[in-house]
Order: C-alpha cells, then structure tokens, then sequence
C-alpha cells in the first residue's frame, strides 16, 4: 500500500486567510466596518506569548484591528473581569479571546462566562458550547475542531455515515469535535485515558481525531488502513539527534508509522496548528457581521 496522502494544514490556512481577508475588504468598502479582536494574555507562559502574537500579527495582517492586552501574572480575578466588561462593552471589539491556560488563581470558567456569548470567537461560553450541541447554526464553534472539519471535509466530502474515534475529551478540542461529527451525521465514539480496548477503538475508525497530549501515542498497529488521521497533538520532545538539549514537536500520533497505514494524515507541524488561528479570523469576521446585522459571508 502506498504512504497516506498528507493533508497541508499550511496551504490551507493561507487559503481561509486569504478568503477572510477578502471578506474583511468587502465589509469594510460596503459597510465601514472593520472587525476587531481583542485578545487577553495573564503572565509570562513562553508558548502562550508566542501564540499570542501570531494572533495579533495574523489580525493585522487580514485587514482587522488587534487589541492586545498583556497582564502581569498578579492580576486579581476582579481585574480580568473588569478587563473583559470593558472590552464587551466596546463596540470596536467583535472578538474577546482569553488566552488559556489563566493563573491558578483565576476561575477559567468565572471568566470564559463573562465574555459576551456575541463576542466568544472560542466559542467556550456555556451558550455557545449548549448551542453546538442542540445544532443551532449561529453557535460560535472552537476553532481547533472548526479548523479539523473543514479538513476533514475537503478530503473526505460527505461524511455522513463514517465511524469517527475522537480520543481526549477536552472542553477546548474533544467534546466540541464530537458534537461537529455527529452533526455530520459521523458514528462517534469519545475516548480517553480510561476506555477499555482504546486500540480496538482506534482501528475500527474510518475517522481518527487525535487531540491527548500524549506524544506518538497512536501507533500505526492502532490504525485502519486507509483512515483519515487528524493529530490535533503539539508535543515537545528531546531530539539529541539534532544535537544536545535539542527538542522537536510531534503529534499525539506516531507519524512515520502511522504514515504507511492511514489513507490521509495531518503532519506536525503543519497540519491542524495553523488552521487554528486562521478559524479564529474567520469566527472574528463572522461575530462582527452578526453584530451589525449582516449575513455572514459565503464560504467562509
Ligand atoms: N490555549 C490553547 N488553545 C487555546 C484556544 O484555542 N483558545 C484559548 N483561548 N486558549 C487556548
């Protein structure tokens, strides 16, 4: 059998950014109106400050207005509320995000439901998450499983009917990824640390969604041949090949094995990391057309 066709997160990131860029210049020409994210950064976590400022470069770089807020680590709960009070009353502000994970001593859940359900471009907000699931299409949808269905979709067409497996039932990636397949009429079964038989599970699905944490965890035995492999993973490990102290990232899924199994895989990097902030931009475009009472732009 020859090696799976490996699905180009990259080419198609670039593809939706420059669809919302063109949606961006259309309402700004028809409507003045320019979409604006504010995104809300606690402390110092090195690989959040990175992700942070993709973000706010990616905004700009679409046409949007970028609102970076930057607090230090000793920021009171009641300070971060009165942040995200601000930025919902604000009418420049379409999109709130609130780079997770927040210090020990601030509620996720206190802040995520603060943010106006209007504005939550992560779609984390109780109202968003209960619309996702009763199928109420003006939901605002997580951008890491918005970003692996639109993948999964460009490759596979119709999924209606596919034995879908997602393993990690986070709030951010596995729960919200579950409910987008069933909408799509997928079979699905949620897996995690304590399901029994997880390799036999594994190999009945036509639809792997990796999303653990674990790194190269799902081996190339665990997988159908010619399954669709989504590996939602971002691990670093140590590559002493690459000399001392060297690291690398890989997926929750063993790459080089699983490669000459599946029918179709996302890299690492490469594969579902930059979709990620490209569906933000997108849910951004989307809230601020809602919010002034426009349709939401095709194809997007
Ligand atoms: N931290 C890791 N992933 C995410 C995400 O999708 N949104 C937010 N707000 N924080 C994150």
């Amino acid at each position: 059998m020859s090696d799976a066709k490996i699905i180009d997160g990259k080419a198609f990131a670039e593809g939706l950014r420059e669809k919302v860029a063109a949606a961006v210049l259309d309402l700004k020409e028809s409507h003045n109106l320019t979409p604006g994210l504010a995104v809300v950064l606690v402390g110092e976590d090195p690989a959040s400050q990175v992700y942070v400022r993709n973000k706010g470069k990616q905004t700009v770089d679409a046409g949007m207005n970028s609102y970076e807020h930057r607090l230090r680590d000793e920021t009171t709960e009641a300070e971060l509320l009165e942040l995200i009070d601000e930025l919902n009353g604000n009418s420049q502000v379409h999109g709130i995000l609130v780079q997770l994970p927040l210090p020990k001593h601030i509620s996720e859940e206190k802040v995520i439901g603060r943010i106006s359900p209007n504005k939550d471009v992560d779609g984390f907000h109780v109202i968003n998450t209960g619309k996702l699931n009763t199928g109420d299409s003006s939901a605002m949808v997580p951008c890491t499983p918005l970003g692996c269905l639109m993948m999964l979709k460009d490759q596979l067409g119709d999924l209606s009917g596919l034995r879908a497996l997602v393993l990690g039932r986070s709030n951010i990636v596995g729960k919200p990824m579950a409910s987008l397949l069933i909408k799509e009429s997928c079979t699905v079964t949620v897996a995690h640390s304590r399901t029994r038989d997880l390799e036999e599970e594994c190999r009945r699905a036509d639809i792997l969604i990796a999303a653990v944490g674990r790194p190269q965890m799902v081996k190339g035995s665990w997988v159908k041949p010619g399954a669709t492999v989504i590996d939602v993973g971002i691990n670093r490990i140590p590559a002493p090949e690459k000399g001392e102290g060297k690291t690398r990232l890989v997926g929750d899924v063993d790459f080089d094995e699983t490669v000459k199994v599946a029918g179709a895989i996302t890299p690492v990097p490469g594969g579902v990391g930059p979709m990620t902030i490209a569906c933000l931009l997108r849910n951004t475009v989307v809230a601020a057309c809602a919010q002034g009472g426009y349709d939401a732009p095709e194809g997007l």
